[in-house]
């Protein structure tokens, strides 16, 4: 296997063994059918870069049934808020990559940008269709073409949560640099690396992530298609993200040079055997928190998110440990998660009867539900540290 920026081969440090789709919620009558793959984790020896040895076919996983909506979170809603007003985007042409049910879009439109959201799920794309211009596909040379056709160029293309999704990234980053303006700005954000090795968030690795990015990664590989990282700017969103800018021309900021020293530094004495012992530590932990509880207690998880499915999976734990999953999402609620078939249920089941303990999956939006529930049982977490409290 060769690495998808700069080609040189490339070894999985650790593997998570088989593993479903991490958003293919299924019915009963589709367990038979369940595809896996094996989730393995390599970083490249020649250009850093952290990715997944094998990926599943993108269209198994952004399809006309995508389970997430951005907009089911508040947190995430003001994130976006607050993002598009500290743009200057007022008259500007802005096109999103990945535009999911136009969230952002309609922040930014508020704030005086034309836009163009590009997105290939077409579930979440009817919604955002209601904001504005969509195209629903992937972003590929044949969209680029007719983005350009439409508006020329675009002054500032904006991605959140998106690039890490897509594998062929050298033609990515080529087709940004044709869309983006002389003086225009590529702005994205992803969960960043670094933050999830110091946390050992091992449940950011799933089948969308092919690629953990930092600053030194994200330099390197729009280097080769003449962008340049001009600034980068931590965000506390999916626990913990970076947020790049790029251009045609300039120089990294004093920040973004910080940061890529810091990475430099941090990378010293390959941190990947470490963080993979520390991935079993923290399995091992989880399996004595429910030595001691089960099967006696009640056990809901909170937030059928995809990452749960890396640590129902990775850890085997299943209906016996955790009994349901509780989430908002309608299209989630009466399917069962994947590989570990925990029923999800709605919310509502979680007020209306309180289990004993609670797993927080969701642990990204610790804050937003920590705020606004009463739950009088206990909390487990594990990130960064296995707890219950
Ligand atoms: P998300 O943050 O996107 O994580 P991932 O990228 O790992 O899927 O997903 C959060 C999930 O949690 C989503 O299905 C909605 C659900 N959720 C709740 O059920 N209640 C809440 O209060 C919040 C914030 C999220
Ligand atoms: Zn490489």
């Amino acid at each position: 296997m060769k690495c998808r920026v700069c080609f040189a081969p490339i070894h999985p440090f650790m593997t998570f063994g088989k593993m479903p789709i991490a958003n293919a919620f299924l019915e009963p009558a589709d367990i038979r059918v369940e595809y896996f793959y094996e989730l393995a984790p390599a970083v490249c020896e020649k250009c850093g870069m952290f990715q997944l040895m094998e990926q599943p076919d993108p269209k198994r996983m952004f399809h006309d049934n995508y389970a997430f909506y951005t907009g089911t979170s508040k947190g995430m809603d003001k994130h976006f808020s607050d993002w598009a007003h500290s743009l200057p985007v007022k008259g500007k042409s802005v096109v999103e990559i990945g535009c999911n049910d136009g969230t952002f879009l309609k922040h930014l439109e508020r704030n005086g940008a034309i836009t163009i959201g590009v997105e290939p799920s077409a579930n979440v794309a009817k919604v955002a269709k209601q904001n504005g211009h969509i195209i629903n596909r992937f972003f590929n040379g044949i969209v680029v073409e007719e983005l350009r056709a439409q508006i020329v160029d675009a002054d500032y293309i904006l991605a959140a949560n998106v690039v890490c999704h897509i594998p062929n990234i050298n033609d990515f980053a080529g087709n940004v640099a044709r869309l983006l303006a002389d003086d225009g700005k590529f702005i994205f954000e992803e969960p960043y690396l670094n933050d999830m090795l110091r946390k050992t968030a091992f449940d950011q690795i799933y089948d969308e992530h092919v690629f953990m990015f930092n600053a030194s990664t994200v330099q390197y590989a729009f280097g080769q298609h003449g962008l340049k990282l001009i600034d980068c700017e931590p965000q506390p969103t999916h626990g913990g993200s970076m947020r790049y800018t790029l251009a045609h021309k300039g120089h990294p900021s004093l920040r973004a040079a910080a940061t890529i020293e810091s990475e430099i530094e941090s990378s010293r004495g390959g941190p990947y055997a470490a963080f993979y012992a520390r991935c079993e530590n923290k399995r091992d932990k989880l399996h004595q928190v429910f030595n001691q509880i089960q099967p006696w207690k009640t056990v809901a998880g909170y937030g059928a998110t995809s990452k749960s499915t890396t640590v129902l999976n990775y850890c085997g734990l299943g209906i016996q440990h955790v009994n349901y999953i509780c989430d908002t999402t309608p299209g989630k609620q009466g399917k069962l998660s994947p590989g570990a078939h925990i029923p999800i249920r709605p919310h509502s089941d979680f007020v209306k009867s309180y289990p004993d303990y609670a797993i927080l999956f969701a642990w990204n939006h610790a804050k937003e539900i920590m705020a606004k529930e009463k739950f009088p049982g206990k909390w487990i977490t594990y990130v960064p540290e296995v707890g219950v409290s």
